[in-house]
């Protein structure tokens, strides 16, 4: 589809549906319903293997992952989170089209929550769709000691599955004894090329799980890649897979034989099992596969469901963009870069003092990042199109928060696809615009999801006003 010709309804259509975000939650409506959770981050043994427990996990609630967080469309979510650990630490809901105090980003939205202390994070969710939270302070080891888990917003759609399966991906990088490779964190050979990869992936903390579904059933599969660097690609015995879709945005369905997972990215799968007994799954960047999960076909249905396609939801059209506001990001840096000069924190260097004497790598428009780092400020209302150019030689897993943002995606086998995403896998040399209508104020956070390059520059926030 060209973004060019889209219809001034197809933009009001997407305005009504958006703006309605912004009021809550002073105006908790009486019939919202609050679901009630409670995390607590602590350190946590665990079994990766028989052969040996790690005693170094930061985990929510002694889990891998950490509790699914579920609500419907348009329910309020609320969360008492204690930190039990000796660091200070935040949560971000990632993919959410959050309050902008709600967004969990260390000094730009909130003071960092100490250990002991306890903090409530309450917003409204508005969007079905796949989702997950993690930890937001140095993010490079809290989330790869396991700082994160899913959060799932449902409606009436997804009653029409007779199984609905959360799959989330971890790399995880451990040492001999199976403990967590605490020696490798703040690597510069990390920081500089491919991030963290590690070598131990587990789907929802196991190594090659098995679930059992329904015979002649719809099953939906709900993948996350919590990975801190790597990009995770999957394939199956089955003759394609059903993408229905992307960030928690619907999509018109398309068939894959696999599909690319960026850090951070999501992908939902519906699966009909008609017929079938079992079917695998693989995870398949490498050479040889690394290992997946399996789906025995055994269950008999106790929903009753009647056995026709399931109806899918309407797909949102993208915003008519007149006189959108163009931000430019130009992307530099990284092992074998051409980033000769860049300046942080005021002060230009060229890239070896910065690597030496700051463990910087990375820069958007010749600056070197952080949290409270500003790229621009927009007015409320406005359309905006990041024009994003990954001038590296490195992927990078491009995420906005708070909003979700066109682009025409070179991510699957159609490559030319109009998708809707919150976190956009760029590839080295690739030129992307990220389109979006400026309706939520606040400071919001745009960052490379993988997440040594985040720590070491490529990050800023661009403010909503
Ligand atoms: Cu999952 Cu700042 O993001
Ligand atoms: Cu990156």
């Amino acid at each position: 589809m060209d973004i060019n010709m889209l219809s001034r309804r197809d933009f009001l259509n997407f305005s009504a549906a958006t703006i309605a975000l912004t009021c809550l939650p002073n105006q908790i409506q009486s019939n919202q319903l609050i679901r009630n959770y409670k995390l607590t981050a602590a350190i946590t043994p665990h079994l990766f293997d028989t052969k040996g427990v790690s005693d170094n996990l930061w985990l929510y609630n002694k889990e891998t992952p950490g509790p699914i967080i579920e609500a419907k469309e348009n329910d309020i979510i609320r969360v008492e989170f204690v930190n039990n650990l000796h660091e200070a630490t935040t949560i971000h809901w990632h993919g959410i089209k959050n309050i902008n105090k709600m967004d969990g980003v260390p000094y730009l939205t909130q003071d960092p929550v100490q250990p002991g202390e306890t903090y409530i994070y309450e917003f409204p969710v508005k969007n079905a769709g796949t989702f997950w939270y993690h930890a937001h302070v140095e993010t490079w080891k809290q989330i790869s000691k396991g700082l994160y888990g899913p959060l799932v917003v449902k409606n009436e759609v997804d009653d029409q599955f007779d199984n609905d399966i959360v799959i989330l991906a971890d790399d995880w990088r451990l040492n001999k004894k199976y403990q967590i490779d605490e020696k490798s964190f703040g690597s510069l050979h990390d920081w500089s090329h491919a991030g963290r990869i590690g070598n131990w992936l587990t789907i929802n903390g196991k190594k090659f799980p098995k679930y059992s579904i329904n015979k002649n059933g719809h099953t939906r599969l709900r993948f996350i890649n919590a990975s801190n660097a790597r990009i995770l690609s999957f394939g199956s015995s089955l003759d394609g897979m059903k993408i229905i879709s992307i960030d928690g945005m619907s999509v018109e369905p398309f068939i894959e034989d696999k599909f690319n997972l960026g850090p951070g990215q999501r992908v939902d799968l519906l699966i009909k099992t008609d017929g079938l007994s079992t079917i695998d799954f693989f995870e398949v960047s490498g050479k040889k596969p690394l290992s997946a999960f399996k789906l025995n076909i055994n269950q008999i249905s106790k929903k009753n469901i009647i056995k026709k396609d399931i109806n899918l939801p309407s797909i949102k059209k993208i915003p008519d963009f007149k006189n959108p506001k163009i931000l430019k990001i130009h992307m530099q840096g990284g092992a074998m870069g051409n980033l000769a000069k860049a300046y942080f924190e005021g002060v230009e260097k060229n890239f070896r003092s910065l690597a030496m004497e700051d463990k910087k790598f990375w820069a958007f428009n010749k600056e070197v990042g952080k949290y409270e780092h500003s790229l621009a400020s927009v007015k409320k209302g406005q359309i905006i199109i990041l024009e994003v150019w990954n001038d590296s030689r490195w992927p990078h897993s491009m995420h906005l928060h708070g909003n979700h943002f066109y682009v025409q995606s070179k991510e699957f086998s159609n490559n030319d696809k109009l998708v809707l995403r919150d976190t956009y896998l760029m590839q080295p040399g690739e030129k992307s615009k990220f389109i979006y209508l400026a309706d939520n104020p606040g400071k919001w956070l745009f960052h490379c999801h993988m997440l040594e390059h985040a720590a070491s520059g490529m990050i800023g926030y661009i403010e909503v006003l």
